[in-house]
């Protein structure tokens, strides 16, 4: 039988949808992460930084951009050491200034991936899938991956059956 693991990060709390800033009591990538579990019944690891970030929006944004910049892998309160009994490792990320935030570099480099299957999510604002598949080609290394789906954040919600169709 495949055996699946969905890796993500989700913000949940202060986030910018379609203009405005509304407080999401379920980041919008989770509900995606939701919808994958449904239909594979993957196991699910959340990638959570031993530091939060700010509850204002654009104060993490910011804090996110000096991360970017300074090539950071920020700490994690625990990390996945072993993947070897997944066939399937989908990746699930908000785009955060192009690509993935800095704790999934912190997480994803610390695995092997040789022989996965590799399927990359991202909800964005805007910015669909940004160059996060060229990092998640660098970061999982010996991977097959396989073609990444963007969903605009607001439609996370709305997105299930264009899930169920990416995950078959
Ligand atoms: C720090 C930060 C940076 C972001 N940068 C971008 C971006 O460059 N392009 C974009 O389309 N959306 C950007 N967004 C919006 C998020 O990608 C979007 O709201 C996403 O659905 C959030 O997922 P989450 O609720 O699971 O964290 C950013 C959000 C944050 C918090």
């Amino acid at each position: 039988m495949t055996k699946s693991l969905v890796i993500y990060y989700s913000r949940a709390g202060q986030n910018y949808v379609n203009g405005d800033i509304v407080d999401l009591p379920v980041g919008n990538t989770e509900i995606v992460v939701n919808y994958i579990k449904e239909f594979t019944g993957a196991d699910t690891f959340k990638v959570e930084t031993v530091e939060d970030y700010p509850i204002d929006y654009m104060e993490t944004t910011e804090v996110a951009k000096e991360e970017l910049n300074n090539n950071a892998r920020p700490e994690l309160k625990e990390e996945l050491t072993d993947i070897s009994e997944y066939d399937i490792v989908y990746i699930a990320s908000p785009n955060w200034w192009g690509t993935l935030p800095m704790a999934l570099f912190t997480q994803l480099e610390k695995l092997d991936f040789t022989g996965k299957i590799v399927k990359t999510v991202v909800t964005h604002e805007g910015s669909g899938l940004g160059s996060t598949m060229g990092d998640v080609k660098k970061l999982c290394q010996g991977a097959e991956i396989k073609k990444g789906l963007a969903i605009h954040g607001a439609e996370a919600k709305n997105s299930k059956s264009n899930v169920e169709r990416w995950v078959e």
